[in-house]
């Protein structure tokens, strides 16, 4: 088995046998148990991209897609009229789960467009052409993943130290993933990295998901604190980071996960290469700059009890939890994509490379 099957041989997205409802590995219990869940009413979708049982960018788009195929066969009898509007309804509701990834109404968009596009079918064929479109989105962001791995890997040698910072592997998208994709392809290819994997709090994405990842692919992998990734960085010990994104503005400004931009400041000031790599589904040109880019709040209970026996501050202590951050442009290396690698000025460069 190599190296990235090693970690998908669960796989993380699936549609059952008889397409009647979509089955996901639930992230919330690794690394301690594999878990599928098995889904086919929508708030139990909704739950699954609100609760992080499936999560990361381009996987929530890929489980939405699913999930609305799914769904629409419920309701296939309805006249053309009706089915679109649940259809629209159900849509809204899905895109509600989670604002910051632009996958998710990335997707959803998508196979809403379909629909509308194929009023002269019957509604049966309708359906039946979503269940197509679901598994194109699917297939197409392997294709993505593999392209943006190749890219990736020319960025860096054998032997390097690469910091990464909550999860962009397979779990988060499908096969490779976008972020450590180079580094599960140059180990398929005898290639030896030493991957720092940042733990990520509060969720604990690098701790639970990403050292999984790397450990089971054989790929050298060592976790820290998000604060230490500093002192590594000053021992010499990182020559790239890589990180994943969940929504590129128009002028290169990016979020990822909270914490990302602070990896980049520290990049910047030890003198560290720092790129982000994600497939086209991630560029949002209808976002003009980062300070557009909506970002999720989150139950403060992930901080102060989610990981604890006991609570670790007051109950009437107040926190902010926000899930994500916005990387400033002027901190980013290079943008990695499926088409090539972007370099600065990223505005100029994004228009040209997918023609806009
Ligand atoms: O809240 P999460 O775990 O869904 O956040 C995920 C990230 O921030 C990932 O880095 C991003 O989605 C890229 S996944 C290829």
């Amino acid at each position: 088995m190599n190296a990235v099957d090693s970690v998908t041989h669960a796989e993380n997205i699936k549609l059952s046998e008889d397409e009647k409802s979509v089955i996901i590995l639930d992230q919330t219990q690794l690394p301690n148990r594999q878990v599928h869940l098995t889904l086919s009413n929508p708030k139990g979708m909704w739950d699954a991209i609100k609760l992080l049982q499936i999560r990361g960018a381009p996987a929530i788009g890929i489980f939405a897609a699913y999930s609305m195929y799914v769904l629409a066969q419920q309701y296939q009898d309805l006249p053309y009229e009706e089915f679109v509007k649940q259809f629209h309804e159900q849509k809204e509701y899905l895109n509600s789960s989670r604002p910051t990834a632009v996958n998710l109404s990335w997707a959803l968009n998508r196979v809403e467009n379909l629909v509308l596009s194929e009023k002269e079918k019957p509604v049966s064929e309708i359906v039946k052409d979503l269940g197509a479109e679901a598994k194109k989105i699917h297939k197409e962001d392997i294709e993505m993943c593999t392209k943006i791995s190749e890219y990736g890997l020319t960025l860096i040698h054998d032997g390097d130290g690469i910091l990464t910072h909550c999860n962009a592997g397979p779990l988060a998208t499908s096969r490779y993933g976008t972020a450590t994709g180079p580094i599960f392809l140059g180990r398929e290819r005898g290639m030896n990295f030493h991957v720092f994997s940042d733990e990520t709090r509060p969720l604990l994405q690098g701790a639970r998901l990403t050292s999984y990842e790397l450990q089971n692919a054989g790929v050298d992998v060592t976790l820290i604190c998000d604060n230490m990734a500093s002192i590594v960085m000053k021992q010499g010990w990182v020559n790239a980071v890589f990180v994943g994104c969940d929504r590129v503005a128009a002028n290169g400004d990016f979020a990822n996960k909270i914490g990302t931009s602070g990896v980049a400041i520290l990049a910047k000031h030890y003198g560290i290469p720092f790129y982000t790599l994600g497939p086209s589904s991630t560029i949002d040109f209808n976002t003009p700059t980062g300070d557009d880019i909506k970002i999720e709040l989150r139950d403060p209970d992930e901080i102060k009890t989610m990981w604890y026996k006991e609570p670790m501050a007051l109950k009437e202590v107040k926190c902010y939890n926000p899930s994500f951050d916005v990387t400033d442009h002027s901190l980013v290396t290079g943008i990695v994509t499926e088409r090539g690698i972007v370099y600065p000025p990223f505005k100029e460069n994004l228009k040209k490379l997918f023609n806009k």
